[in-house]
Formats: C-alpha cells, structure tokens, sequence
C-alpha cells in the first residue's frame, strides 16, 4: 500500500551531527574532482575527445571534472536508441516505471549530503540552498512516481460517463521521444523533475543538461543506471546548445520538448518546433518554463520586519539566480522608508565567500552571467538611488555584492528585465492599489507576494496580480513539491504546473476506448 506523499524535510545544519556529516560528504565529493565523465546512450559510455571542463564559481582556480561533449553525429544516434528504447518502456506498467523512481529516491535520500556537496561545488550554493535542491529532487522522484499510479488507476477514480450499450475507458499512453532541456540554476531538482515526469510517463528522453552543471545531472543519470533503469530510457548527451539544441528541436522524430530556462531561448524553441519536418507526422509539444521578474508587495497594515526579512530572502537567496527571485519590491509611501532601512540592515549583516565555508552569499554561476549582472549594476546607477553594494566583491570567484537601489521608476531596465543575480530595485506606490498595478506591469508573471493585514486587499491581490504562484505574507521563493504546483503565466512560460497534479498529462496522451455490450 502506497503511502501519501509527504515533503522530504531539510536538514537542520544548527544540529552538529548534520553539519559533521555535511563535512564529511564536501570532503568526500572534493576527492574525487578531475575525473572526465562521458555520455549514455544506451548502455554505452562515450567518452568523446572534445570536454568541457566543469569549474567550482567560488573558487575558478578548482576544476570539478571534465564533461564529454555530444556532436550532432551522437545526438543523431541518442535520438536512433531512444526511439528503440521507446518501443519495450511504452508497454512497461506505469507501476513498474514508478519504482524506479522510488528506488532511486530512497538512494538519494541516503547520499542526500553527497548530492548536495556536489550542489555547493558545481553551482555555488550554500549548505541550505543545496540541502533544499536535493530534497526538492527527492520529492519530484516521490511525487510523479504517486502521480503515474494514480493516473493509471483513474478509471477507478474518476470513471467516463457509463452508457447502457458500452463499456467505456481512458488510458493515458506516452507520446514518444523527448528533449529534456534543464537550466542549472537548480541543477539536481529540476533536472531529475522534468526527466522522471517523462519517463515515468513512459517516454524515452535525450536529456542535454545545462553546461555548467552537468556533472550534477550525470550523477542523477548514474543513480538511475544504478536502480536498474533499462538502458535507453535517459540517453544523457551534454554538449554545446547551438551544435545540438536546433538539431534536436528540429528533428522529426522529436515528440516533445521539455525546456526550463531563459525567456529567450524558451521563446527560439518554441518557434522552431512549430515548424513541420519532412516525414514528421504530429505537432510537437513544447512544455517552455522561462524566466520572471517577481515582485513584493508590502502594504501599511503588514508586519514590516516580516515582510523587510522575506524581501531579503527572496531577493539574495542563491545570489539572485532564481526564476522566482523577488527582484522588485514595491512599498507603500507611508511605510517606503521603515521598510527600506529594515531591508538595508539585514542585507548589511551579510557574509559574503566561498559556499563550502556555507557563507549567506556566494558566488554567481560564470563569467558571462557575472558581466552580465555588472552591467545591469551599472545601469541601475542611472536608474535609480544605489542604496547599498554596486560591485565585486573579494574571492577567487565570481563574486558580487548584494546590490540595492531605491526609488525606481517602474518603467526602468532593473525593473523590467531580469537581471538573475543578485540586485533588489525598490520603488514607491501611492497606495496598494497602485502597487499591484506596478507589480503587474511587467512581460512577466512567474512569483508574487503581498504584505497586508487586511482581509480585504488580501482578496483583491489573490484576484487582481497576475502570476502563476501568489504568496500571502511570505516569500516569494521555496515552493513545495506538491504544496504549490510551480509555474507561470505570459513570459513565465506555458504555466506548466511542476510538482503539480496536471503535469504528467503533458507528457502524456489521453485515449478514450469505448466497447459495444
Ligand atoms: P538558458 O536559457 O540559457 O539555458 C537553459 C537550457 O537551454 C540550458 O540547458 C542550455 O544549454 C539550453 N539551450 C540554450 N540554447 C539552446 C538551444 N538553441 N536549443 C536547445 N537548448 C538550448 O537558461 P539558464 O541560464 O540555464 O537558466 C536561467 C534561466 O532559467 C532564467 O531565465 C530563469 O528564470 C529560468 N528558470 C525558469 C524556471 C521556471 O520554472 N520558470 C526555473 C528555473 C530557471
Ligand atoms: N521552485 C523554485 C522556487 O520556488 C524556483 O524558488
């Protein structure tokens, strides 16, 4: 008998049995840096002469590994054993798929510190951001495995309508070959949740994983070689994006694409896969979950150093680098400036290195996203009031201080774009009404949150800002496997609900059957 699902929980590090054990598994995971790791397809490992090297942010003198690197001549001959493979795994029962997920979760669980070391390495997290990606991970694994079971059963559950003269069904069957396309922001959850959602759903995938963290996604794909996943099932071909990732979209035997990632690239996939191949024979799904540029709300009536240390938290936590991330926090006038000066006090106390060392801030992920978030610094000194940071910060990394600016136009760059990193730009409203307005004026519609004691203007933000995921008096980050389906609307992506329970059907088609009596 199954049990229900239930979040696994986080590790409490103030506990100094936890934080031995974290210490030990650093170790652990830093022995064994300098491997060079290959592709799957199949049962194959391909080591390929061309590697990518895999660099730790906080310390760039530290190389992690080398990752192998798939040219268009492998992806060819991945999508050739996926399709293969497609044909045995579609007739496996959902049951059966669903255990290996949940073998595979009971074997993170028991390496949960090992996976998260490796978290603190190859993405730069602190102890709690990667303790949190890995029981985020766990959880998908739990979650879809419940899910499959229950969609095959739903003909108990929730039975077509009867007629006397038949006998009616749904089966939901998979759709066929997919593209997995993670981002590396979460490098372990969403990965191991986009590809187990597929498969579980009796699809076979080609997962091409974001460069800078692929060796977090190899040792997923290891983990289920390791509980007996049949080969074939994840063929994994990291490599360069724009040798691979149009090849792929465009292919004709592509069935869907499963993308988390930038606005821009989402949008790039979206148009490709619309067109037709020659001998293509469906539409291609496209599940495209994109960027965001969330914002807090924070009225008169709330409790402001609640609201100052969620503001804090959703802007600075992971540096910024999360879809969700509350990059704008919009403040009634009368309490702007009580506000202001609580979020400065807490940004202040701040320790900012090397992630292992498990300092608040560490590092962003690469150079490029370093220039990048540089440049929107220097931009924002244009724009708006520099109330704190605006530079680098000291290490062998790439390191930037928390940076805020005050009393920005709504109209501004830092207020429109996002920047993925970490830079809070605060503006004033009049009143709540017109900060909802400011909080919906941007392309995007991923997080929300909003700060009030009122009943009343509760109900009209839970009516009026237009986001995939609204908070009431919390953060705008964290969401749970489960407890809130997580995706958003306009630019946000296709609102596909991850940890939600419509998300299987994306991957999935439903068959209707029905037999004369
Ligand atoms: P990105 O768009 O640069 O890359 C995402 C993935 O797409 C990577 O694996 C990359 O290698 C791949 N890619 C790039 N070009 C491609 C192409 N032409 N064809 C196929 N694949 C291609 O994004 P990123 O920097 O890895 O991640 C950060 C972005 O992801 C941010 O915008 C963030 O908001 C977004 N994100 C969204 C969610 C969500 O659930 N909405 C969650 C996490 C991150
Ligand atoms: N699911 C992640 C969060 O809610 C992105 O912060």
């Amino acid at each position: 008998m199954l049990t229900p699902f239930v979040n696994e929980p986080f590790t409490n590090f103030q506990d100094e049995n936890n934080r031995k054990a974290m210490k030990l598994a650093l170790t652990k995971v830093k022995n064994s840096f300098g491997h060079t790791y290959p592709l799957y397809i199949g049962s194959e490992k391909i080591y390929t002469k061309t590697t990518t090297p895999s660099i730790n942010p906080g310390k760039v003198s530290e190389t992690i590994g080398y990752m192998s690197s798939a040219n268009r001549e492998l992806a060819e001959k991945a999508m050739q054993k996926a399709l293969d493979t497609f044909e045995t795994w579609k007739k496996v029962s959902p049951e059966e798929r669903a255990s290996y997920l949940f073998k595979a979760a009971n074997l993170m669980r028991e390496r949960k510190h090992e996976f998260s070391s490796l978290l603190v390495f190859e993405a730069g997290k602190n102890w709690a951001e990667a303790d949190a990606d890995t029981a985020e991970a766990i959880d998908f694994l739990e979650f879809y495995a419940r899910e499959m079971i229950r969609l095959d059963r739903i003909n108990e559950t929730l039975p077509p309508t009867q007629i006397p003269t038949e006998k009616s069904q749904l089966r939901y069957i998979p759709l066929g070959v997919g593209i997995v396309i993670p981002p590396w922001n979460f490098p372990l959850a969403i990965c191991v949740g986009m590809t187990s959602a597929a498969i579980v759903s009796g699809n076979t995938v080609l997962l091409k994983p974001a460069s800078p963290t692929s060796i977090i996604a190899y040792q997923f794909v290891s983990l289920m070689k390791e509980v007996g996943l049949p080969p074939g099932v994840i063929n994994f071909i990291p490599g360069n994006p724009n040798e691979i990732g149009d090849f792929l979209t465009a292919h004709p035997k592509t069935r869907f694409i499963s993308f988390t990632g930038s606005k821009q690239v989402g949008l790039h996939i979206n148009k490709l896969a619309a067109n037709t191949a020659k001998n293509q024979i469906w539409i291609k799904r496209v599940i495209a979950e994109m960027g965001g540029k969330d914002g807090i709300i924070v009225d008169e009536t709330a409790d402001l150093d609640q609201a100052a240390q969620q503001i804090v938290a959703s802007a600075f936590g992971f540096q910024g680098q999360k879809c969700s991330a509350g990059s704008r926090a919009i403040l009634v006038d009368s309490i702007y400036d009580q506000v202001v000066s609580k979020i400065l006090d807490l940004t202040k106390t701040f320790t900012i290195g090397l992630p292992e060392e498990n300092h608040p801030i560490g590092p962003v992920i690469d150079q490029k996203a370093y220039d990048k978030i540089l440049s929107y610094i220097e931009i924002g000194k244009q724009e708006g009031s520099l109330l704190l940071g605006g530079s680098t910060a000291s290490g062998d990394g790439f390191y930037i201080q928390p940076t805020i600016f005050g009393e920005v136009d709504q109209e501004a760059r830092i207020m429109q774009e996002e920047i993925f990193g970490p830079v809070l730009a605060i503006t004033r409203a009049t009143d709540w009404q017109e900060a909802i307005q400011i909080y919906n004026h941007t392309e995007y519609g991923l997080t929300g949150s909003f700060f009030s004691k009122d009943e009343h203007r509760i109900q009209q933000a839970q009516e009026q800002m237009h986001c995939g995921n609204l908070y009431i008096n919390r953060k705008c980050t964290g969401a749970l496997v489960g407890v809130h389906p997580f995706g958003g609307f306009n630019m946000s992506g296709t609102d596909s609900k991850a940890g939600g329970y419509d998300y299987l059907l994306l991957f999935t088609q439903a068959k209707s059957i029905s037999r004369q009596i």
